[in-house]
């Protein structure tokens, strides 16, 4: 009964195991996966859009089949995350349908253009970096599903950061034009990129309580800086600049100083009044209603199938 299963699973989170489907589980633990899962897998399924855009105009024959795989993996990490949704008592109807009516979140980051080939090499580098420091930890969230999807999906994160950064390398060592548009995209992409993380920890709502059940495992800053560490040398390999006058080692703490981030900007975008959210959010309402013959002839087929085998 309840009683019991209420003990099993605060025992099995203080020895940091592994919660399944079928086990009994909080409802606040089960709306709080559902949240964060559905919005990772729309933030998948969105960013699409932005590199989509590119695949006509990729410069060469490798870098189209490179960003078309890279666009596809997208697409499947976003089933993925939608098929560990459903195992919480959501359905994939419900959860697209949230998305299109405008009542789901999903990153804030892709809801900004990509005017250059330079932003592909940006997006790889710190968009795809940031999604890579903060979903590693994931692979040991406490529910079963959501950490086992995430192994598969950093390990295909780790080749589109690569494949961003050998962008950002060629085009550094190409043209001073190619320099420019290259800086042009960090520039873009850098602040952007940083607010992935979320709010800061005072003001982070769902932190605490997500570190107690064993889903988050690092906080919003602790992860910030941890990807901020890592930007530093590679952006001195590539030879680009990160556009934060106040970013420095400080040997005292063994961290890096930071300006601040423009907190205004970020809860515009989370208010839907970012560059892009409406075109992206009309964008995978027009699919979805496209689509629609797809899954009637899809259901369709399923069901003659059954019957056929029933019969
Ligand atoms: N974009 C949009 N919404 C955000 C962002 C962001 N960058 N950061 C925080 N929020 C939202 C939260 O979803 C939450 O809203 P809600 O309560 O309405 O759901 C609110 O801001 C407050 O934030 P927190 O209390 O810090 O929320 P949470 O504990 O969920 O932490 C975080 C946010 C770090 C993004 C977490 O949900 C997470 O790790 N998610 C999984 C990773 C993910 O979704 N990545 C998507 C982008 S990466 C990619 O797809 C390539």
């Amino acid at each position: 009964d309840a009683l019991d299963g209420e003990a099993m699973f605060d025992a099995l989170i203080e020895a940091d195991g592994r919660i399944e489907p079928r086990d009994w589980m909080p409802e606040g633990y089960r709306r709080t996966l559902i949240r964060q899962i559905s919005q990772h897998a729309h933030s998948e399924i969105i960013g699409m859009q932005p590199e989509g855009a590119w695949i006509t105009r990729a410069p060469s024959l490798k870098r189209k089949s490179i960003l078309l795989a890279k666009v596809q993996d997208e697409a499947g990490h976003g089933l993925y995350l939608y098929s560990a949704a459903q195992t919480l008592g959501i359905t994939r109807d419900e959860m697209t349908q949230q998305l299109v009516d405008g009542k789901a979140r999903y990153s804030s980051i892709f809801n900004y253009p990509t005017p250059t080939w330079a932003d592909m090499g940006a997006i790889g580098w710190l968009v795809d970096g940031a999604a890579i420091c903060n979903q590693v930890p994931l692979c040991r969230a406490s529910y079963g599903p959501y950490g086992r999807a995430m192994v598969r999906i950093c390990k295909e994160e780790s080749f589109h950061q690569r494949q961003g950064f050998e962008i950002l390398l060629t085009l550094m060592r190409g043209t001073d034009a190619q320099r420019e548009m290259a800086q042009d995209a960090v520039d873009r992409w850098y602040w952007p990129s940083l607010m992935m993380f979320g709010p800061p920890d005072d003001d982070s709502p769902n932190s605490a309580q997500s570190m107690a059940w064993n889903i988050k495992r690092f906080s919003n800053d602790e992860l910030r800086q941890r990807f901020v560490s890592m930007l530093v040398p590679q952006a001195a390999v590539l030879g680009v600049t990160l556009p934060d006058p106040e970013l420095r080692y400080n040997d005292e703490t063994g961290q890096y100083d930071m300006g601040e981030i423009d907190w205004t900007e970020f809860h515009e975008v989370l208010a839907g009044r970012g560059p892009l959210n409406t075109m992206r959010r009309q964008h995978r309402r027009d699919a979805h209603e496209e689509g629609a013959w797809v899954r009637e002839a899809a259901a369709a087929y399923a069901a003659k199938k059954s019957a056929k085998a029933a019969a």
